[in-house]
């Protein structure tokens, strides 16, 4: 079996290739991924490089996406602009990868007619309120808020389409936020991890009422091969560990966890149109193809990132300062 993963040199996308490289031992991985800003040939420091290859390319060069699915047996596609602060300052971008590569991707799998599985995220489903007694299902609107979300959304009609019209062998899957090794420095929690490393307030948007479903990402991987190998054609699944907390909730934890006083945060002005919550209802992965997630106590997956940070200095110390200049640009 050979596969290529989309973004794979990005953080869930590495975290992946790490998982299948362990997991499925026979299995050889093309890394096709254009090393942005968010994507780092060091994530995959250590591999055997007669199993996992680095293609350095853009998803939007029709020719190399025609190369690399037209040698492999399986596509699974993380490739994306993933912040949403930055689609507000720059939306095109997110057009252009999240929307015109991932028709790229399709077309290559309809011509060489290949199996695909499609990452998408629960944010194309916009938010629910902080009472809603419904989580977010595989049959609920799409109502997406940012450009990144409406972008992955469009991506993600764009699959349903090619799997109804062309008949490509496709799935997607929707997670909720992820947590774990690698993240850039720009996400929630490893911001708030390495400010307080340098010795500064961890920052809170606005109230930080704001919930998020969290789930480590080695749970997202598991469940992702799970429906690589085992789900219906045409499905669309729900990734997601009932990880509900707030941001609030999350600072504070971080602050504890590293031996501060859990008060010692900055209030900093709301992303526009901040999603207010998610939620992500998994039980159709559980019932279906048996899945479940491993990491269940969010404290101590918590506590193993915060480690993975203070250990990894080296990796993540390059992007920081420029990170924070972009967040002092916008007040945030
Ligand atoms: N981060 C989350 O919490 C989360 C949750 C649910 C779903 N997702 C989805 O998972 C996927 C990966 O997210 P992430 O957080 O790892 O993102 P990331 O920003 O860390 O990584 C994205 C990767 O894609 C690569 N890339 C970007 N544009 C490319 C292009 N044009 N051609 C080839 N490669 C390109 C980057 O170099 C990087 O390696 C995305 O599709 C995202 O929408 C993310």
């Amino acid at each position: 079996m050979k596969i290529v993963v989309t973004g794979g040199a990005g953080f869930i996308g590495s975290n992946f290739v790490r998982y299948i490289y362990r997991e499925r031992p026979d299995w050889r991985i093309d890394v096709f991924d254009k090393l942005t800003y968010a994507g780092d040939r060091r994530n995959l420091e250590g591999l055997d490089e007669n199993r996992v290859t680095l293609i350095e390319a853009d998803i939007g060069d029709e020719q190399a996406v025609d190369t690399a699915v037209a040698n492999c047996d399986a596509i699974v596609h993380f490739a994306a602009e993933s912040h949403n602060d930055n689609s507000l300052q720059s939306p095109w971008p997110f057009v252009e990868t999240n929307v015109v590569g991932t028709y790229h991707i399709l077309e290559a799998a309809r011509k060489h007619n290949k199996r695909l599985h499609h990452i998408s995220t629960d944010e194309v489903y916009g938010d629910l309120s902080l009472d809603d007694p419904v989580k977010f299902t595989p049959n609920t609107p799409y109502n997406p808020s940012s450009p990144y979300s409406s972008t992955k959304a469009s991506s993600d009609l764009l699959v349903r389409a090619w799997v109804r019209s062309f008949g490509v062998q496709a799935t997607i899957s929707n997670c909720s936020n992820n947590y774990g090794p690698y993240q850039h420095v720009e996400k929630f929690i490893p911001r708030q991890i390495t400010e307080i490393i340098e010795g500064r307030k961890p920052k809170l948007y606005g109230s930080g009422k704001n919930v998020r479903d969290w789930i480590h990402t080695e749970d997202h991987s598991s469940g992702v091969l799970t429906i690589l190998e085992h789900g219906r054609i045409s499905e669309t699944y729900l990734i997601g560990a009932d990880g509900e907390k707030n941001n609030k909730e999350v600072v504070e934890l971080i602050l504890e966890l590293m031996g501060k006083n859990p008060d010692d945060y900055e209030h900093v002005s709301d992303r526009p149109g901040h999603d207010l919550r998610y939620a992500i209802d998994a039980s159709k992965l559980h019932n279906e193809l048996g899945w479940s997630p491993n990491y269940t106590d969010f404290k101590e997956g918590l506590s193993q990132t915060i480690d993975w940070y203070k250990e990894h200095e080296d990796w993540w110390r390059p992007q920081k300062a420029e990170t924070e200049a972009k967040y002092r640009e916008i007040g945030r």
